[in-house]
């Protein structure tokens, strides 16, 4: 198949950016999204150009680091899907695909399609952790864990930090993500001593970020690669207004 690629291209973080047409023959269906970029860098070196810059790591839907916009979407057209478990037969042959990074105040481009999604990070160094004590490992039995709330545990702990959620959201809120880490660990026993002062400082870190509030549009559920639901920004809310309560 044959497609027309529109993709953002920008120097540095100071520079202008702009979009750029590059034509891209004989892309196999079979390829990922990220494999065809691939072959278009290899034609534009091979050309002496500058490579298209993208971020990646584990390509297997795991690290978070793939997220684009693809067509005006976060990750692409598909559901539950990270740009690099995107493949190209999900395209038609002859069509004009337009790429551009996350848009976001608290993601500033770095580089073409590579945005700085430190602001996450940061977030969760906040407090999103459960502290333990050193010295050996408890043994695995001694805290019952309930099922019901392992299993919510465990849905939240699917996030991967990708940002597609901030990305899709009118208003660059980070509240899924925020909400699933503390879901994931609020529904353990041990995530409970911590766990006022955790939600209060995650909240606190992601306002002070630059991310905005949440108003309910659902956009980031909707591109979530993960499947998170919205689910954990109302027991977000829930819990911030309790530990906002106790102070
Ligand atoms: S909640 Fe979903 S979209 Fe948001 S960072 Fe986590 S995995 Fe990505
Ligand atoms: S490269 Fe790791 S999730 Fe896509």
């Amino acid at each position: 198949m044959n497609l027309t690629l529109k993709i953002w291209r920008q120097a540095s973080p100071t520079a202008a950016g702009q979009f750029v047409v590059y034509q891209a023959p004989d892309v196999s269906p079979d390829m990922s999204f990220l494999e065809m970029l691939d072959v278009v860098n290899e034609r534009l070196e091979a050309a002496g150009e500058r490579a298209i810059a993208f971020d990646h790591d584990c390509r297997e839907g795991i690290c978070g680091a793939c997220g684009m916009m693809i067509d005006g979407i976060p990750h692409g057209p598909n559901r539950a899907t990270t740009t690099c478990q995107l493949h190209m037969r999900h395209f038609r042959d002859g069509q004009t695909v337009t790429i551009e990074p996350f848009r976001a105040r608290a993601f500033p481009v770095l580089r073409d399609l590579i945005v700085d999604r430190a602001a996450l990070d940061r977030i969760i160094e906040s407090g999103g952790f459960i502290s333990v004590a050193t010295g050996n490992a408890p043994e695995a039995n001694a805290v019952p864990v309930p099922k019901e709330g392992l299993d919510q545990a465990m849905d939240a702990a699917q996030c991967i930090g990708c940002g597609a959620c901030v990305a899709a959201c009118p208003n660059g809120s980070a509240s899924l993500f925020v909400g699933a880490k503390v879901s994931h660990l609020a529904r353990l026993p041990q995530g409970q001593p911590e766990h006022e002062r955790r939600v209060l400082a995650l909240v606190a870190a992601a306002d002070g970020e630059g991310f905005g509030a949440c108003s309910s549009h659902g956009e980031c559920e909707a591109v979530c690669p993960k499947g998170i639901g919205v689910d954990v920004i109302a027991r977000l809310n829930r819990d911030y207004l309790a530990a906002g309560l106790k102070g």
